[in-house]
């Protein structure tokens, strides 16, 4: 079916999502929608999330989307039950990562790094309850990362100081798996890892919603069925600049290239 897959986040950080969409859908066309005018959500209540998802699923809807990935953690935890009940297309949501940390640790302890909004989601309060006997999940809330990744800077002082607040507290909780909650926490693997050294396995959420995706394309019969020309197009109602920056260098694309298109929404 050759009909897009519309992806969003609150603003850049679903672009990590993206990416491994991209690699493991190599024929698929995507849509992609950074609300960064509205980023962070985070602190927003659940009734202003599930408002801004609504639009911008509505919006997607309008560029005949075949299915949606909502590459967002909050998102998800507000809104996505609600989306599943008024649109009637495959909705995918994104939830930290905790089963496989669950599943590998040794010492049964699992850091979690998230938005407070996640944290509050019954995703979450769910997924976390299955595990509670048997792990020790350490909670942090990492405030100021999501703005500094949609400023566009992932490295320099204010970026280490924030890592370090968040993660020093890790070191002696003896996780052995940490978890990025949080879609735009990614552009800070390098700090992260650093600072929480070589014993402990830092994983996102990005491969896993990949290979749901593909699944759920498989299930409903959805892929694409042209094999070239599959054509990403990112639209964002922030500062396009940032946008351009950070897709050019997450795909390892020049300027030029004709496979990526940037637009900006007013
Ligand atoms: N990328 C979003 C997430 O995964 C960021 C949340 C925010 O905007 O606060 O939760």
């Amino acid at each position: 079916m050759d009909r897009p897959i519309g992806v969003f986040d609150s603003g850049i950080g679903g672009l990590t999502v993206l990416k491994e969409l991209a690699s493991k859908l190599p024929n698929e066309d995507f849509i992609y929608y950074a609300d960064s005018k509205n980023a962070p959500y985070g602190p927003k209540s659940v009734e202003e999330i599930i408002n801004l998802c609504d639009e911008i699923i509505k919006f997607l809807l309008k560029r005949n989307c075949k299915l949606i990935v909502i590459a967002c953690n909050t998102a998800t935890a507000a809104a996505v039950v609600e989306m599943r009940t008024r649109f009637q297309i495959p909705i995918i949501g994104l939830e930290p990562a905790i089963k496989p940390a669950c599943l590998n640790t040794k010492t049964g302890n699992i850091g979690v790094l998230a938005t407070e909004g996640t944290f509050r989601g019954n995703h979450f309060l769910k997924t976390s309850e299955k595990y509670i006997d048997y792990v020790v999940l350490h909670l942090q809330v990492a405030k100021g990362l999501v703005e500094l990744a949609e400023k566009g800077i992932f490295v320099g002082q204010e970026a280490e100081d924030l890592v370090k607040q968040y993660t020093d507290p890790f070191s002696t909780s003896n996780i052995d798996y940490l978890v990025l909650g949080c879609t735009h926490y990614p552009y800070f693997y390098n700090l992260i890892k650093r600072n929480v050294g070589p014993g402990v396995t830092v994983v996102d959420s990005a491969e896993p919603v990949a290979r749901r995706t593909k699944d759920v394309l498989m299930t409903n019969k959805l892929f694409r069925t042209e094999k070239d020309n599959r054509k990403i197009v990112v639209f964002t109602s922030g500062d396009i600049s940032i946008v351009q920056n950070v897709v050019y260098q997450l795909f390892n694309i020049d300027k030029n290239s004709s496979q990526v298109e940037i637009k900006f929404i007013f």
